[in-house]
């Protein structure tokens, strides 16, 4: 949950660093610091706090060279402080080292280090730098070797970027269960934790695969397997573009995904329409288990509700950090259906591999190209909803949305579970969405306004059902995530068997009601919630007097059949909470304590 960021060319390194490393703050923003090979040797500055405080500490210090790497922290070792920001650097402060991940083992190996060299931080990271020193005699001055080695007495997860003072044009890397990703420019390369930071640079990429380390100059760059035998990998070519990756004139990321979930709805329904994916995997399995965390968690129930609706299979949703440690039996005839908007969510990684030691097929779901999971799975459904930097997934989940409600479509006509009837009228009522979701942005200003009636004092809670459960939890996740108030979600019906003290005045209770199945059951949950004095923010379907008459507020969504419904109410729901922490001061795009990727358990 670190950002690295690395380049070697014939560009001022230190500029092009402070940049890569303002993209990738989204992931980890307690301290950063910079190390760039001058030609005479390693010159660096790291900071606690905002990558401002790093940029006033450089901004008067003339760094030269081309060659250097940046890291922005997200704290797991040591607390924050400017000696244990990265890098982390050896005695003879010639080798240093920015790293994403845990050493597992850093206590026994520092334990024997601390006999030979002085550690000046509390971060597991600084073994790596003392550990390399070791070995680079033994490697004979060869810092890849040296790295290769060192990393062979590491367990844990690692990306890390190496520079040797004696190696001015040379970065050194290394990936296990972190991502890592190549940049490859025309006289200069790069390295970074994500694509979208490389894209004002280059749009052709190598994620580095488990266990692969680099070297980088700016004539090129070498890949070798953990024995130091070379691989090819042929480059991808990304189709986003830098703009997509911008806030395009909105005050924050996570404003500009909100925004452009018209045209990314629209993009995933008209993918389906020309070509439908090969889901053989998925056509006899009998049963699904589903693996996710956080928001991919909440898209996993509305695919519980919509597989077994339309495809008549049972469905389990599982929390991936739960799964990784329990005995589920997977099996051949369970699909495993892995959903993640990065692909490097450590949890479900590690809940991918153990349900395909099991033998289960693996299906994966995710916005990422050549991410892990997308390596990692038999077959890939890739969303088109572009970079999504805002830390609070917004554009990411109705994209996963769309895609789990197709795959449903299909292999229910395809299963003979799904009459071509229904098929046709649903994929036709698809083709809407995108527009649909562009009338609900237009209440835009009531759903500004309802979060500052309830800005001062008022605590929050989602409740749904059905397909709408998901939302409710996800609503509440979006709130909780960026305003840092509690903020719970629960199903409905389950409201009297607790919940309900929560209610009084003070409480707003959000509830998500369209028609549909369970319409007239949320109406009057509504009343439950009514007549304790709790205030009615509903979400329903325009027109739909029977739930305005019992709400404070009411967010309309064009008509639509229930299962569409989860697409569409989480938008006024994403509004709701964007707005009340912007009315906070929150730092919507990068909350506290949180990070985009959680590429660590
Ligand atoms: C959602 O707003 C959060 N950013 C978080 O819960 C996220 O959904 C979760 O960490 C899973 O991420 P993934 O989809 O990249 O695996």
């Amino acid at each position: 949950m670190c950002g690295i960021f690395g380049y070697v060319g014939h560009r001022d390194a230190l500029k092009i660093l402070m940049d890569g490393l303002k993209r990738l703050e989204y992931r980890g923003y307690d301290s950063s610091g910079v190390v760039v090979q001058n030609g005479h040797g390693l010159v660096a500055a790291k900071r606690r706090g905002r990558l401002d405080a790093l940029e006033a500490e450089v901004r008067s210090r003339p760094f030269g060279g081309h060659t250097g790497l940046g890291h922005t922290r997200w704290a797991t070792h040591g607390g924050v402080s400017d000696a244990n920001a990265h890098p982390h650097f050896s005695c003879d402060g010639k080798i240093a080292v920015v790293h994403n991940g845990i050493i597992e083992n850093f206590a026994e190996l520092r334990k024997d280090l601390e006999r030979r060299h002085r550690f000046l931080s509390g971060t597991d990271t600084e073994v790596i730098p003392h550990l390399v020193e070791e070995l680079y005699e033994q490697a004979e001055g060869d810092i890849l070797f040296a790295v290769t080695l060192a990393v062979g007495r590491l367990r844990g997860s690692w990306a890390m970027g190496v520079l040797h003072a004696d190696h001015p044009n040379r970065l050194s890397v290394a990936r296990v269960n972190c991502p890592l990703v190549l940049g490859l420019g025309d006289g200069e390369n790069f390295l970074a934790s994500d694509i979208p930071s490389l894209l004002p640079y280059t749009r052709r990429v190598i994620p580095l695969d488990e266990n692969e380390l680099s070297t980088i100059g700016p004539e090129g760059i070498q890949i070798f397997d953990r024995h130091l035998t070379a691989k090819a990998r042929a480059p991808l070519d990304i189709d986003w573009t830098a703009e997509a990756a911008g806030k395009n004139g909105h005050p924050h990321f996570m404003a500009q995904e909100i925004d452009a979930q018209p045209r990314t709805v629209a993009a995933e329904v008209e993918a389906w329409g020309r070509s439908v994916p090969d889901l053989r995997l998925a056509r006899d399995v009998d049963r699904v288990m589903v693996i996710a965390c956080g928001t991919a968690w909440h898209a996993g129930l509305v695919a519980k509700a919509a597989l077994e609706e339309m495809v008549r299979i049972p469905v389990e949703v599982g929390l991936a950090s739960e799964l990784r440690y329990g005995d589920h039996p997977f099996g051949p005839r369970t699909l495993a259906f892995a959903i993640s908007q990065s692909g490097e969510t450590a949890d479900t990684l590690a809940s991918v591999r153990m349900a395909r030691e099991s033998g289960s097929p693996i299906l994966a779901l995710t916005n990422v190209k050549g991410c892990t999971l997308a390596r990692e799975a038999d077959h890939v459904l890739y969303m088109r909803a572009g970079p999504e930097t805002g830390v609070a997934a917004t554009k990411s989940y109705t994209s996963q949305l769309v895609n789990i409600l197709f795959l449903a479509l299909h292999l229910g006509r395809e299963r003979g579970t799904l009459s071509p009837e229904r098929f046709e009228a649903l994929t036709r009522e698809a083709g809407f969405l995108g527009t649909h979701i562009g009338r609900i942005l237009r209440q835009d200003p009531l759903v500004r306004q309802c979060a500052r009636t309830f800005q001062e004092g008022y605590g929050f809670m989602f409740m749904g059902r059905r397909y709408n459960l998901a939302t409710a939890y996800e609503g509440a996740l979006k709130m909780k995530e960026i305003t840092y108030l509690p903020s719970e979600g629960y199903g409905a019906g389950e409201m009297k068997h607790g919940p309900l003290s929560l209610v009084d005045e003070r409480m707003v209770c959000v509830a998500i009601t369209p028609r549909g199945r369970v319409k007239e059951k949320m109406i009057s949950n509504i009343q439950e919630v009514r007549s304790r004095g709790g205030r009615i923010v509903s979400v329903a379907t325009e027109g739909d007097h029977a739930v305005a008459e019992v709400s404070d507020h009411v967010f309309e969504i064009p008509s639509c059949e229930e299962m569409f419904s989860p697409i569409l109410a989480v938008i006024p729901l994403q509004l709701l909470a964007y707005h009340r922490a912007v009315g906070l001061g929150r730092d919507v795009d990068r909350p506290r304590n949180l990070a985009k990727s959680v590429t660590v358990e």
